[in-house]
């Protein structure tokens, strides 16, 4: 028996598997482009307890063989074309959140998997809520292809899961922080935030009207193995909520730790929104546990330690 992680190599991937592992899981890591830079970083020496898979999610047969070959129960389809393809290709992108997620689910439902927990996407929503948490049931106001790809695949998993009793929740994730993230938008930030800090050097910060909602990888891990693990849930999409707070809070936040920081803030705003999870809380018992000050302190530490540095906070 194994619980399969598809984007196990990747970032949100690595903290699932985190979770899984230390829940006593056994688990395969299905990869297109399989690494080892976000696992390591991630879940330590533990890393090489996992079986790591090569393979492409719309190639359908070679799920199915690595579900037969591993006798896998549970699936936690994190593996999806980011904003970045999804603007550059979005063919490719359909090809993969459209075409490749009905194919994991179609293989849910023929091959008895007792339940796949996917990445959606606070994305869904759009932007522009302001400070009022956008509830879970909240209109969907897609902004660009790779939310409108997230809801279809919301859409796809509602009618599998009513019309063929297949079992599958999403997980709303917002803005996932931590070690091995993507250097990519919200991995350009934390890296000007936290590691040119860390390490003296000049920071331009994005953003600084804004009031991201800074969920910890750990936290978004947790909140995958949770649903992994709870009983049938009512509802088949999952707001997965961190901590929400102003970009000015963070970056003062970082001078209390590093008051010689040289930190340029720039004017304007990103699009984040806050997010209410107590459906989330009453279906599968998830709150997030990280701050975004033990966010930040952690990251700054992590850059600090392997740079002979000490530590701060
Ligand atoms: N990072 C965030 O803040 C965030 C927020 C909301 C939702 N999400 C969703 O979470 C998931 C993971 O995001 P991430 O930030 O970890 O991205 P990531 O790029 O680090 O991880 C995605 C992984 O999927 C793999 N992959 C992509 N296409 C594949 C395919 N066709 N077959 C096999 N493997 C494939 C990639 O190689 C990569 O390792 C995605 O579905 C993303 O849409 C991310």
């Amino acid at each position: 028996m194994a619980y399969l992680v598809t984007g196990g190599t990747g970032f949100i991937g690595s903290w699932v598997v985190k979770s899984l592992l230390e829940r006593g899981h056994k688990v395969v890591a299905f990869d297109w482009a399989p690494g080892r830079h976000a696992l390591d970083q991630v879940v330590g020496k533990r890393a090489d307890e996992v079986t790591i898979v090569q393979g492409d999610l719309t190639h359908m047969h070679r799920v199915i063989e690595t579900i037969r070959e591993h006798k896998v129960t549970h699936i936690a389809h994190i593996a999806a074309a980011g904003l970045t393809l999804c603007h550059a290709n979005p063919v490719h992108a359909v090809q993969i959140n459209g075409l490749g997620f009905a194919n994991m689910l179609e293989i849910c439902r023929s091959m008895d998997i007792e339940r796949m927990v996917w990445a959606s996407s606070a994305g869904v929503f759009g932007g522009n809520w302001g400070d009022k948490p956008v509830p879970n049931d909240a209109p969907f106001h897609p902004r660009n292809v790779y939310a409108g790809l997230k809801i279809l695949g919301e859409t796809l998993a509602a009618q599998y899961h009513d019309a063929y009793g297949t079992d599958v929740i999403g997980l709303r994730y917002s803005f996932v922080n931590g070690h091995g993230m993507p250097d990519h938008q919200g991995g350009r930030m934390i890296k000007e935030l936290c590691e040119k800090t860390a390490l003296g050097q000049p920071a331009t910060v994005p953003w600084g009207d804004d009031t991201p909602d800074w969920l910890w990888g750990g936290d978004a891990g947790e909140a995958t193995a949770m649903a992994l693990e709870a009983k049938p849930t009512k509802v088949r999409a999952l707001n997965v909520p961190g901590d929400s707070a102003p970009m000015s809070k963070a970056v003062a936040y970082v001078k209390s730790l590093l008051p010689d920081a040289d930190i340029t803030v720039q004017p304007g705003k990103m699009g984040f929104s806050r997010f209410d999870g107590s459906v989330t809380e009453k279906e599968i018992g998830y709150t997030p546990k990280w701050t975004m000050e033990m966010q930040l302190r952690e990251r700054i530490n992590r850059v600090r330690e392997e740079n002979g540095l000490p530590l701060v906070g």
